[in-house]
Formats: structure tokens, sequence, C-alpha cells
């Protein structure tokens, strides 16, 4: 099993090579070249992440692989290329595709995720799990994003590759990314051995702030320091560096995140006519219940006051209920 591993590691670091060539320096990759210029990726953050092009090939990698010597029933576990049923023939799992090697901690290339160029389904072609990628395990940009995340003491999570590497350009390089799934605790262990401030930068769409409450929730709950970033509705970190450019990003977006709470505060806010009294009780409920669950009396005290102010009513009554949820939900 150990040979096979390694396999499929060269196998991967082999290809990393070959489509960061076709991209960079054949005809065959200008388009693809040309796409991510136009899209404001730069000649260094292409090389930096190693970015590459899959030809429009059936069987280029099916060839490529054969040629080297790897057996074609390792690569197809190695999810490089894949059987078809009918004949026991096999072809190329990527196919024009920009290619976004993933790299595991040690910076070893282990898995490809592939953008189409066009209006290709699906956006973005994953690897499948192997014996060598586990998608809630990795973290994407760790293995460059660790030294600063820990001189730096903190890190910036986003959504999508191409967010964590526009970042990376706008000056952001303690960014790390999950690749479309939600944040695991396998993730959050890894997190944990090496930061404990962490700030949410997830699209500014609906599923990005749900994904976002989602994630504070679980990051807070492991004892991070959490903060949210948010955009202009619907924008996301790698369309706002490129309409408003990377210093506004850098002052406007990371370093005016919300505390944890500021971003509740918003969070419960949202679809919510606060003229309305029937929304405005509600609303105050649970921001009641979420003040509840803080540890810290000072905060308690300080988030009740804000709501006191906000909506004139009576500290003591909001202390009063508070208590009353903080006991029942015991
Ligand atoms: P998004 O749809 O927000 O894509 O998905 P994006 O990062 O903005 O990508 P661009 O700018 O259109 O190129 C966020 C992340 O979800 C995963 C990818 O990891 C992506 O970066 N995803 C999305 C998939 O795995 N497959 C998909 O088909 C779409
Ligand atoms: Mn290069
Ligand atoms: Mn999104
Ligand atoms: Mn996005
Ligand atoms: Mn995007």
């Amino acid at each position: 099993a150990s040979k096979e591993i390694q396999a499929a590691k060269d196998a991967h670091e082999l290809l990393r090579k070959f489509y960061h060539h076709l991209l960079v320096n054949t005809k065959e990759g200008q388009h693809a070249l040309e796409y991510l210029l136009e899209r404001g990726f730069t000649k260094e953050s292409i090389d930096k992440f190693q970015i590459g092009y899959s030809l429009n090939s059936w069987d280029f990698v099916v060839k490529f692989l054969a040629k080297r010597d790897f057996s074609p029933e390792w690569m197809e576990k190695a999810g490089l290329i894949i059987k078809r049923e009918k004949d026991g023939t096999f072809f190329d799992r990527f196919r024009d595709r920009i290619m976004f090697p993933i790299f595991d901690r040690h910076g070893q290339t282990i898995a490809f995720s592939g953008r189409s160029l066009g209006a290709d389904e699906p956006k973005y072609l994953n690897s499948p799990e192997t014996a060598i990628f586990n998608k809630s395990k990795i973290l994407y940009n760790f293995h460059l994003a660790k030294p600063i995340i820990k001189k730096l003491q903190h890190a910036v999570l986003f959504e999508g590759f191409a967010d964590c590497i526009a970042a990376d350009r706008a000056g952001v390089e303690n960014g790390i990314a999950t690749m479309g799934t939600s944040l695991t605790d396998e993730h959050i262990a890894i997190l944990r051995q090496n930061v404990h401030s962490i700030t949410i930068c997830y699209d500014s769409d609906n599923a990005g702030i749900e994904a976002a409450f989602r994630a504070g929730n679980l990051l807070d709950d492991a004892g991070f320091q959490v903060k949210v970033a948010i955009m202009p509705d619907g924008f996301d970190p790698d369309e706002y560096i490129k309409t408003f450019g990377p210093e506004k990003f850098r002052k406007d977006v990371i370093d005016a995140s919300y505390t944890w709470m500021g971003f509740k505060f918003l969070y419960f806010r949202r679809g919510k006519n606060l003229q309305n009294e029937g929304d405005r009780l509600s609303y105050i409920e649970q921001i009641i219940k979420e003040i509840s669950k803080l540890t810290k009396a000072v905060e308690k005290d300080h988030y009740l006051r804000q709501l006191a102010t906000e909506f004139s009513l009576s500290l003591d009554s909001l202390k009063q209920q508070e208590k009353q949820i903080y006991f029942t939900e015991k």
C-alpha cells in the first residue's frame, strides 16, 4: 500500500508541474491564461499557487501516466483517471479546466480542483476522496499561510480558492479556505494547534452569511476569538478586491470586521422589520438569548445596555429577562 501511496503522490507532483507548464508556456493553455489574467489573477499568484491547465483531451493524462509506468488501476484510485464501465478503458478526469493543486501541510500535491472556463457544470470539479486526500482535513493554502498565521496569531477563513488567492495578492497572506465543505471538527482541531483568533470572510450572499453563522458558532464554541468580515450585498472577497482594490479590502473589510456578537446583532436582524412590534420583540428575545450565553458579566452588561439604549427599554427589565432565559436554558 505504501508503494501505491508514493505512486499517487508522485503522479500528482508530476501533473502539477505539467499542468502549470501548459498554462504558462503553451498555445493550448493560452485561453486559460487569458481567462485568469482577465479575472485579476497575476503572474505572481499563478506561480505561487502553481495554477495550471488541463488539456481538452480524453486521454492525455492516461497516456502521460502510462508512459511513465504508473499503474492505471492505482491512478484510478488516486482520482486522476476514470474507468469506463463498458470496456475497462480509462479516461482523464480533468479536461479543459483551470487546475488548482491542493497541497498538504508539507507542500506535497495530493489533489486537484479544476474550474471550468465556461458554463460547464460543475464549476469546480474536485478530486474524489482518496488514500492521500481527505477533504474534511484539508485547508487550502495552509502550508503557505501557517508561518504567517503563527506570527500574526490570526487567520482569515475564506469560502473559496479564488478568494484566498485574491486576498494573498491584496496582502492578506494568513488566509485559508475549506474546499466547498463546511468547517469540520478536524479543520478546527488543526486550527486550534496554531491560532486562537479567526476572521471569517465568506461571500456576502445568503448562503455565505448562513455558512458564516454556522462556522462562527463552531469556532466560538471551540474557544476561538471570532470575527466576521462583511462586504456589500452579494460580493465575494475576490470580486470585492477586483472592484475596490486591495487597500479598501484590508481597511474596510478585514480590519473593519465585526465582533462575533456584533455579527449576531446583524444576523438576527436580517429579514426583520424592526418598526414592526412583533419582529422587534422577537429580535430582542433572540439577542437576550445570545447575551445569556456569554460568560463574562461585563460583556453581558455591555450588550444589555446597548439593547436598552437602542430600543428605549429599561436595563432592569432586560437584566431580569436575561436571568430568566439563563436559568431556563441551563
Ligand atoms: P463559489 O460558488 O462561491 O465559488 O463557491 P467562488 O469561490 O466564488 O469561485 P469563482 O470566483 O466563481 O471562480 C465557493 C467554493 O465552493 C466550492 C469551491 O471550493 C469554491 O471555491 N465549490 C463551488 C465546489 O467545490 N464545486 C462547485 O461546483 C462550486
Ligand atoms: Mn512557474
Ligand atoms: Mn459562494
Ligand atoms: Mn464566491
Ligand atoms: Mn468568486
